[in-house]
């Protein structure tokens, strides 16, 4: 089966899981998601407070071989078990997910366009922007109702490796992007993507067309 491949990158809080979430739930099961984040890397020989201060934004925190791997399996028509994530726990759970291979899978995390291989895997690229300041508001509310965190470790991590790691790694791959979108919650972005992967559905093709 020919599937179509698509990349969503951005900093943190940019809205990237609000977007993926949104194309999930307009396609449902016709669609596979991959979050990068469920492929940062086991843990289970260092504490918890050890893992604590870990750096989570750097490329080398991420399993992205097994992510190849198991996207190279869904283009071959093979169901896949991805890892899932415990932030609360700063390591990956014992639980799997099970995914379908699809004509449209979605791949979505701050670093997916820093990895060349994983580039290449990507037929579309979307970049999604938004200022810092918003983002860090939205991670802060974000980190500390659902991933078990206070405001003084959210700010510190922030300062001390999300900043600078943002700077490194994720904004330099924005120029790789096909398309540049204004924040998650953009809703012309979110139709015109939502356009061309029906397109893609129905005719099993991508040319392109459907973006300005
Ligand atoms: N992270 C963390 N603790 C961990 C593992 C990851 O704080 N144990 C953080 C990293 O610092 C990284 C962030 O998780 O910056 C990645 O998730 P993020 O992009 O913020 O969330 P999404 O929901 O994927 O995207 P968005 O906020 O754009 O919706």
């Amino acid at each position: 089966m020919k599937c179509v491949i698509i990349g969503i990158a951005g900093g943190t809080g940019s809205g990237k899981s609000t977007f993926t979430n949104r194309l999930k739930a307009a396609f449902c099961d016709d669609i596979a998601v991959i979050y990068h984040d469920n492929y940062y890397k086991k843990q289970d020989e260092l504490s918890f407070e050890e893992r604590k201060k870990m750096n989570y934004d750097h490329p080398e925190a991420f399993e992205t071989e097994l992510l190849l791997k198991q996207l190279q399996m869904l283009r071959n028509g093979k169901a896949v078990e991805c890892p899932v994530y415990d932030y609360s726990m700063h390591n990956r759970s014992q639980k799997v997910v099970k995914v379908e291979p699809k004509k449209v899978i979605l791949v979505e995390g701050i670093l997916v366009f820093a990895d060349e291989r994983l580039r290449q895997m990507f037929d579309i690229k979307i970049f999604v922007e938004a200022d810092a300041d918003e983002r860090i508001l939205r991670r802060v509310i974000r980190d500390v109702k659902e991933r078990g965190r206070d405001i003084e470790g959210v700010v510190e991590q922030y300062l001390t490796t999300v900043k600078p790691m943002h700077y490194l790694y994720v904004e330099p791959t924005k120029p790789l992007a096909d398309v540049i979108i204004n924040s998650g919650m953009n809703e012309v972005a979110f139709q015109l993507v939502k356009t061309n992967i029906e397109k893609i559905l129905e005719t099993g093709e991508e040319d392109g067309s459907a973006f300005p």
